[in-house]
């Protein structure tokens, strides 16, 4: 399995359209090798989505309802197990029905006592004036025999409703996959992700914020990764922040470059720069086990399924990818190679990155209009060059076989390889009938 990130500093550079053709191609391959691999394509662009109607496929569930569903889980049923842990013990103990030294009554007390009320701010459910007072009355409360004053107050809750309506949520609170996937017969990969803008409602933006909720974002997105041979993550422009864990994890990251003027590839060194910062810092806090917060709980979850070498592995040998786009020719290719080569070696990394930093593929700047979906999106069936540009992107992330050029190789190698035609489709028969002789 490999999941790839793809990533830009700046909007509009092309993380979509490529995002979304390198699926294309990473499907095409797959079913020309026989096999039928398993790609998706998530946008995790979270404010703005769009790969669904560029791609004119509508999932029946979106990223907006798996937060929907997340938040129940998160707020609505701990917050409302816990209230219906105090209440029934507090009621159960004016009735009668467990004594003052009852483990169970003392842990509704202690409860009762310590609970953060901020949670039930949070939670959207109506808990009635009567919770609220009984809450209000927690500095009367010392022990048991206090809570008789407050009889009149708890008898008015309704308990019974309350674990009701905690059988509901707690049933909606678990995403099942197979909602969210949305297979696209005609394109040959599946799509998760938007529609609506999930950031644009008050208390998602607010639940981006929170570890517990972002954990359960991501277990969600590791049982997607686990299903599919293949997944590549549309980013929005400049990262994404709140779950860098999982972008820091991954095994490859393909950095878009954007070719249109010498501004735009000064962007595109500077992206490149703190991208590698950005890594560095992680590696180094993993190393030292310094990692806090959803980062650590994240990754302690890696290192307990994959074990802790493998996790280090992948960190070590992330693949950073460069993808140049909007190309108007060769020339400039080789002074970017060449300015790239300058801006690592004035930061002392170059030696270090060399190796590691590949060349996976080139997009010219195209005349859109002929090759579009009925979207207008550039589309990988539309047209043999851009096809065949996308499945050298393809063949870059091949796990056995990758065969990219670095950093390190001469321009000539790395041009070389970014022009290089396809074999057309009766030499690639051709090539596996002598194949089957050997
Ligand atoms: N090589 C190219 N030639 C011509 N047009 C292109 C090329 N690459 C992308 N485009 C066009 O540029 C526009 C922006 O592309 P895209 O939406 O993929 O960018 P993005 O980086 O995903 O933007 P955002 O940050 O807003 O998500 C689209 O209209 C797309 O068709
Ligand atoms: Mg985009």
């Amino acid at each position: 399995m490999a999941i790839i990130s793809v990533i830009g500093p700046k909007g509009g550079i092309g993380k979509t359209t490529l995002s979304i053709n390198i699926a294309a191609a990473l499907a095409s391959a797959g079913k020309q090798a026989g096999a039928k691999s398993r790609v998706c394509l998530i946008d995790l662009d979270l404010r703005l989505p769009s790969i669904s109607s560029i791609l004119d496929s509508h999932p029946r569930k979106t990223f907006y309802d798996l937060f929907e569903t997340l938040a129940n889980k998160t707020h609505q049923a701990d917050t409302l197990q816990i209230f219906y842990r105090i209440v029934s013990g507090f009621k159960n103990f004016l009735d009668g029905d467990i004594t003052a030294k009852s483990p169970r009554l003392a842990k509704s007390l202690a409860l009762y006592k310590n609970i953060n009320t901020d949670l039930f701010n949070f939670s959207h459910l109506d808990f009635g004036n009567d919770a609220y007072d009984l809450f209000l009355e927690r500095n009367r409360v010392e022990r048991p025999a206090d809570l008789k004053a407050l009889a009149p107050l708890i008898n008015n809750i309704d308990v019974l409703g309350i674990k009701a309506r905690l059988g509901y949520i707690l049933e909606n609170s678990r995403p099942l996959i197979g909602d969210y996937v949305n297979f696209i017969e005609e394109y040959g990969f599946s799509i998760i992700g938007g529609e609506v803008p999930i950031m644009g409602k008050k208390n998602h933006r607010k639940r981006i914020n929170e570890p517990a909720f972002l954990q359960l974002f991501l277990e969600f997105l590791d049982e997607v990764c686990g299903k599919f041979d293949h997944v590549i993550l549309d980013t929005p422009a400049g990262g994404v922040n709140h779950i860098s864990s999982l972008m820091n994890t991954m095994d490859h990251v393909i950095l878009v470059f954007d070719m249109s003027n010498r501004i735009a590839v000064n962007g595109s060194l500077d992206a490149l720069h703190s991208f590698i910062d950005y890594y560095e810092d992680f590696l180094e806090e993993f190393n030292q086990g310094r990692l806090a917060g959803l980062d650590k709980a994240y990754v302690n979850r890696l290192v307990s399924s994959r074990g802790h070498s493998a996790v280090e592995e992948t960190l070590r040998n992330k693949k950073i990818g460069l993808l140049f786009n909007r190309c108007q020719g060769m020339d400039e290719i080789s002074d970017c190679l060449k300015r790239m080569r300058e801006y690592l070696d004035t930061l002392d990394k170059y030696e270090e990155y060399k190796d590691c930093i590949r060349i996976v593929g080139m997009m010219p700047q195209h005349r859109i209009v002929h090759i579009t979906n009925n979207r207008g999106a550039l589309f990988y069936d539309k047209d043999k060059e851009l096809r065949q540009r996308m499945d050298l992107v393809a063949k870059s992330i091949d796990l056995v076989h990758p065969s990219p050029p670095a950093l390190s190789d001469s321009d000539e190698e790395i041009l070389e390889y970014l022009t290089a035609k396809e074999k057309s489709g009766f030499a690639t028969r051709l090539g596996r009938l002598a194949a089957s002789f050997t």
